[in-house]
């Protein structure tokens, strides 16, 4: 039996990732989303209009799409309440989130200097895609959906398939975001600050202790 609702939230769940984009000041920004599907050598960002990430790719046209792993939920759980935007849009201040300059320092997280592109890979991320920003569309009325081409992807060496150009599928656990909560190999592995933010009705996550 199927019940009819009007669903309040549809995060089913999707990888997360880490965008580093370049500030005007020179500076790095980075941000946790994971509204990103991929299709050839592209992808598909749902990013808010009011995040400094998406007035970073506007400006600049590129990023670096760092995929977390399901290990890394503590240091992504970090960067949750924060933003690269000052003053701090109303609706985000709202909702507990704070200024950050240095996220990357915040997290406890590595830059790396990229190949091709300006902003910094995340060295603890198995998985750098370096983007172009190739067009950008509206969407869902406050947000854009960004269109990004893989211009260069670097993968720990473990999680190549030997002599091959391939992920191996097995080795890779990414960090799931399923309705604002954290999962690795379907379990539930962190407490989630995005989750209480938006005052999810969960029941038996990961305690915070
Ligand atoms: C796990 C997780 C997933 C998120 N997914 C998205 C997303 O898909 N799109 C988005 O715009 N914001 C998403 N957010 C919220 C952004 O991280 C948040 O708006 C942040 O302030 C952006 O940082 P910035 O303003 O420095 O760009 C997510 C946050 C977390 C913790």
């Amino acid at each position: 039996m199927h019940v009819g609702l009007d669903l309040k939230v549809l995060y089913f769940g999707t990888p997360v990732v880490l965008v580093s984009t370049r500030n005007a000041d020179g500076s790095a920004n980075l941000a946790p989303m994971s509204s990103a599907w991929w299709l050839k050598q592209s992808c598909m960002l749902g990013m808010g209009n009011r995040s400094k990430t998406t007035e970073n790719l506007l400006r600049e046209r590129e990023c670096v799409l760092n995929l977390a792993s399901a290990d890394m939920a503590a240091s992504v759980d970090l960067l949750a309440p924060l933003t690269g935007a000052r003053p701090v849009p109303e609706t985000k201040a709202a909702k507990g989130y704070r200024f950050e300059a240095d996220k990357f320092g915040a997290a406890g997280l590595t830059p790396q200097a990229s190949e091709r592109v300006a902003p910094p890979r995340v060295a603890e991320c198995p998985i750098q895609l370096e983007c172009a920003v190739e067009a950008v569309h509206a969407f869902a009325e406050t947000a854009s959906a960004v269109e990004v081409r893989v211009v260069r992807a670097h993968v720990e060496e473990r999680l190549v398939i030997p002599g091959t150009d391939h992920v191996d599928p097995v080795g890779w656990d990414p960090l799931i975001m399923k309705f604002c909560e954290f999962f690795g190999g379907g379990a539930n592995v962190h407490p989630s600050r995005l989750a209480e933010a938006w005052r999810m009705p969960h029941q038996g996550m990961a305690s915070s202790g």
